[in-house]
């Protein structure tokens, strides 16, 4: 792939997030000289005229400049005005800083620390793949399921992993089920929803599998009541580790993780991370949000530095929580407000921080890999305005990069698509005491 090879080694010319303060701090240095300068021509009342005309004459070219650009897309001032003036970016482009991870990001830790095997420059070549495949998808406009990050890091894991069989619980109109087809489309695939994907195409687009087996309508077994022992025998599959299970059903994930462990799953994929705070089910993001691991934690009060800095933020994304609805009237800040919900949030039992610090345990005596999503392009690039930078691990494409955004094809994507980003997870799974 010579296009993306060539856009990624000009990836190293580029100023980082970083790097940025350090050029802006050089830009204002060169300011002060010339400024400087002006004042002492200027006081001396000699070659003010000149100097004068000088600056007009640059700031007609800078206008000039300004205008090709903007008209060219290359520059867009319109979409966040307020946090140019947050960040001190003056193009709202090149170089913004949104501070990624700045509030932490919670990362669930593993038996013996192991990775994955994919990198960033994978997952670039990957999106260059998929952008033109998700391009056919049946179903356009998918509210209330998966958005473009979603879909492409399922698509992308499951074409990794290369499973005999795709178990999928919650269908919707199935589009996650299509996702599923385009990454494996020899292998199996069972799909659990309450109802039928079928049922939608009265009303509009809906993707049905000729070669999937639909647990759904009247046939439909919530995944914990299935006898996967003998359902796996049936089927011929006896190595565990060739199924992938995606949940995308909003159920408490502990709960999940426990009965995937029951049937021996190894691969799980989870589309619902939730952060702490919010959402409608216990997620891996809110059970290792802890104290004890980097990024996680927090301090509910009121006048300190974590309450201002999301009380600031919230003023800029819409999902960006602030300190009073992280904790609520107790200090209670795991989970949503003290809360384990379950279920889209039909139940929501109360939990002792004892208890979820007991869960975070837990989950580091089963996991052997842990690894969230990155959002695939940084909000400059995306236009996104819901999930708050702060929580989240840098983008697969970094703010600034958009040559290298528009050659993937994504700045052809509504930006609706990218709205929909909750840390998806990826998790390798054994019972404790057994290492792999
Ligand atoms: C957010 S939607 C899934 C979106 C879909 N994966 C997509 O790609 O667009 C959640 C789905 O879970 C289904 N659901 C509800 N309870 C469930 C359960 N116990 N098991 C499986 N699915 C369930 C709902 O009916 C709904 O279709
Ligand atoms: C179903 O799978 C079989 C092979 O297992 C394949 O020949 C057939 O084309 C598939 N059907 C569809 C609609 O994908
Ligand atoms: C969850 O349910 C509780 C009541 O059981 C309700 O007070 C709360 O607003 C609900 N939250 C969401 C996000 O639906």
């Amino acid at each position: 792939m010579p296009e993306i090879a060539g856009v990624l080694s000009s990836r190293r010319i580029l100023p980082s997030t970083n790097s940025f303060t350090g050029e802006e701090d050089s830009k204002k240095q060169r300011h002060i000289t010339f400024w400087d300068k002006l004042v002492v021509n200027g006081g001396g009342g000699i070659k003010l005229g000149f100097i004068g005309k000088c600056i007009a004459v640059i700031l007609f070219v800078l206008l000039l400049v300004f205008i090709f650009a903007r008209s060219r897309g290359m520059i867009d001032c319109g979409s966040y005005p307020r946090l140019s003036r947050l960040y001190g970016s003056d193009t709202g482009d090149e170089g913004v800083g949104f501070e990624f991870g700045s509030l932490g990001v919670p990362w669930c830790r593993s038996k013996q620390g192991k990775t994955v095997e994919w990198t960033n420059e994978d997952l670039l070549k990957g999106l260059e793949e998929f952008v033109p495949i998700y391009e056919t998808r049946p179903i356009k406009n998918n509210m209330f399921g998966m958005g473009f990050d979603h879909s492409f890091g399922l698509w992308f894991m499951t074409r990794w992993l290369k499973p005999v069989l795709m178990i999928e619980s919650g269908a919707f109109k199935g589009h996650s089920t299509w996702v599923l087809r385009q990454a494996m489309p020899m292998s199996d695939i069972i799909s659990l929803s309450p109802r039928h994907p079928e049922k939608y195409l009265t009303k509009g687009p809906a993707y049905v599998d000729a070669n999937c087996t639909y647990l759904s309508g009247k046939d439909f077994v919530d995944f914990g009541s299935v006898n996967w022992k003998s359902l796996l025998k049936k089927r011929e599959i006896s190595d565990l580790s060739k199924v992938l299970v995606f949940f995308d059903d909003h159920q408490n994930e502990l709960k999940r993780l426990k009965q995937a462990l029951k049937a021996g799953f190894q691969n799980l994929i989870f589309e619902d991370n939730y952060d702490t705070g919010t959402g409608d089910h216990y997620s891996f993001r809110q059970i290792c949000d802890q104290s004890y691991i980097k990024g996680g934690g927090h301090i509910c009060f009121k006048d300190g530095d974590e309450a201002r800095i999301r009380s600031e933020r919230k003023k800029f994304w819409e999902k960006a929580v602030d300190i009073e609805e992280l904790c609520g009237k107790r200090d209670a800040w795991w989970g949503v407000r003290g809360q384990m919900r379950d279920n889209f949030n039909h139940s929501n039992r109360v939990i002792s921080y004892a208890e979820h610090f007991q869960n975070s345990r837990f989950i580091e005596t089963i996991l052997d890999v842990y690894w969230e999503l990155p959002p695939v392009a940084g909000p400059s690039l995306t236009h996104q305005t819901r999930y708050d930078p702060a929580r989240v691990s840098t983008p697969i494409v970094e703010d600034g990069r958009f040559n290298l955004f528009q050659k993937l094809g994504l700045s052809k994507l509504e930006a609706s698509t990218f709205n929909g980003y909750t840390q998806m997870i990826y998790l390798q799974v054994s019972a404790p005491n057994t290492k792999r």
